[in-house]
């Protein structure tokens, strides 16, 4: 079996739900993704770690179908380039984050952190399961609160879509058609690993 284009060229060994991920612009518009299915994905989000273990994360999940008016109004929050391809995606769901620790009122300096991981988790699990997720920074964060409704004390951090990735050749730009296609590049280890000091001592 041929290796698909967008599975990392690992160089050292990794689990299969790890190197398999990528970010697909093309969602099958046809394939919804079941609720059970879903209700997987964020099971695998509230097992992440959390600083003081305060679960920060919050999901606001919103399909066609489903819930058709919050979903209409968070598409419209999107960036244009960013809804082209999302209008495509079976479920769009909105991310924030609690800006203060519950346990004293103080701002919550790593509810980001915290929130990258529950995705994160979210995202092998996804992928162990056939399911492709992409992530948008790129969307208007006041439209997107009042189209699910987020309470003030919550922060939108990313819109998240998933579904099953479709043909590459629907997307309607060009550019992401070329991009749905190229092998994902990353730095080298020795870029950003570092051995007891970083100057000139890469960990090997
Ligand atoms: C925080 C975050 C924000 C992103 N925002 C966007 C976005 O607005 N639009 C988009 O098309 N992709 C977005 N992406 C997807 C990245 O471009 C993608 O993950 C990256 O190019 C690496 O590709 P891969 O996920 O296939 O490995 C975002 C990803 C992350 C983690």
């Amino acid at each position: 079996m041929s290796r698909h284009p967008k599975h990392a060229t690992p160089d050292h060994e990794i689990l299969p739900a790890i190197g398999e991920r990528w970010s697909p612009r093309a969602f099958d518009p046809g394939r919804d993704v079941s609720r059970a299915d879903l209700l997987r994905l964020f099971e695998a989000a509230r097992w992440a770690p959390s600083s003081f273990n305060e679960q920060p994360w919050r999901f606001v999940v919103t399909g066609p179908r489903t819930s058709p008016e919050p979903h209409a109004r968070l598409l419209a929050s999107l960036m244009g380039s960013n809804q082209a391809w999302a209008t495509h995606a079976p479920v769009l769901v909105l991310t924030a984050v609690a800006a203060t620790l519950a346990r004293s009122g103080e701002q919550n300096e790593h509810a980001w952190y915290d929130m990258g991981q529950a995705v994160a988790q979210m995202i092998v699990q996804a992928t162990s399961m056939g399911i492709s997720v992409r992530q948008m920074q790129g969307f208007d964060r006041d439209q997107a609160r009042a189209a699910c409704q987020v309470p003030a004390t919550f922060d939108p951090v990313v819109v998240i879509a998933i579904g099953y990735a479709g043909d590459p050749d629907a997307l309607a730009s060009e550019k992401h058609r070329a991009q749905e296609r190229q092998p994902r590049l990353r730095r080298a280890l020795t870029d950003f690993v570092f051995d007891g000091i970083w100057e000139g001592n890469p960990f090997r």
